[in-house]
C-alpha cells in the first residue's frame, strides 16, 4: 500500500477529517461522543494522518508532550475496513521518528486492553503491569537506540 503518514496542522480541513475518524473509530463504537476534554489540547499536539486517494482519512495518531523527555501517543485509530494491513504499525513508526526528531527520549501510551497486543508487537512494555484505569494499561518504549524498553 503506497499511502504514507503525513503531519496534519491543527484546525485545517485534514485535521477535521481526522476528528471525524477519531469519532467513528474510537468513540461511536462505545456509544460516546468525542468530548471537549478529548480535543481541548489538540492545538498543542502533533497530528499524524494517513489518507486514501480520495483524501478520506483512514488512520491517525496524536503526540502530546508530557514533559521535555516523554511524549504520549494517543487517539490511535485505523478505519475498520483498513485494519490489519500494517497501517497502525506505520503510523506508530512515523510518530516515534517524529518524537525522536523533536528530542523526546521516551514514548508512552494508555492502551485499551484490546490494543495491548498491538503495542506489545511494536516493542511497548507495560509499566509496572498496572492498568491506568479499569480499561487501559500504561505502556511505554525508549526512543534511545539500543536502550531496553
Ligand atoms: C489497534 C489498531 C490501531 C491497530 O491498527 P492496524 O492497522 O489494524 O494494525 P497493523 O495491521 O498495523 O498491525 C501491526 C501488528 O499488530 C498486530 N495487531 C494489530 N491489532 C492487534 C490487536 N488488537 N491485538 C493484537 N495484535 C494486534 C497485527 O497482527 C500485526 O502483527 P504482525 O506484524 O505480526 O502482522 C486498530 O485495530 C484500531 O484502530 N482499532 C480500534 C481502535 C483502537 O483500539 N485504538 C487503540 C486505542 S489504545
Amino acid at each position: 500500500m503506497k499511502m504514507a503518514p503525513e503531519e496534519v496542522k491543527y484546525g485545517t480541513p485534514p485535521y477535521k477529517a481526522l476528528l471525524n475518524l477519531r469519532y467513528e473509530v474510537l468513540r461511536k463504537p462505545i456509544g460516546m461522543e468525542l468530548r471537549e476534554k478529548d480535543t481541548a489540547l489538540d492545538y498543542t499536539e502533533h497530528h499524524v494522518g494517513i489518507f486514501d486517494s480520495n483524501r478520506q482519512a483512514i488512520g491517525c495518531v496524536l503526540l502530546r508532550p508530557l514533559n521535555d523527555h516523554v511524549v504520549l501517543l494517543r487517539q490511535m485509530a485505523v478505519l475498520d475496513s483498513y485494519q490489519g494491513k500494517g497501517i497502525g504499525a506505520k503510523l506508530v513508526a512515523h510518530a516515534e521518528t517524529l518524537a525522536s526528531q523533536k528530542g523526546f527520549t521516551r514514548i508512552e501510551t494508555r492502551a485499551r486492553k484490546t490494543a495491548y497486543g498491538f503495542y506489545a508487537k511494536l516493542g511497548y512494555t507495560a509499566i509496572d503491569n498496572v492498568f491506568a484505569d479499569e480499561h487501559t494499561l500504561t505502556m511505554g518504549k525508549s526512543l534511545t537506540p539500543g536502550a531496553t524498553p
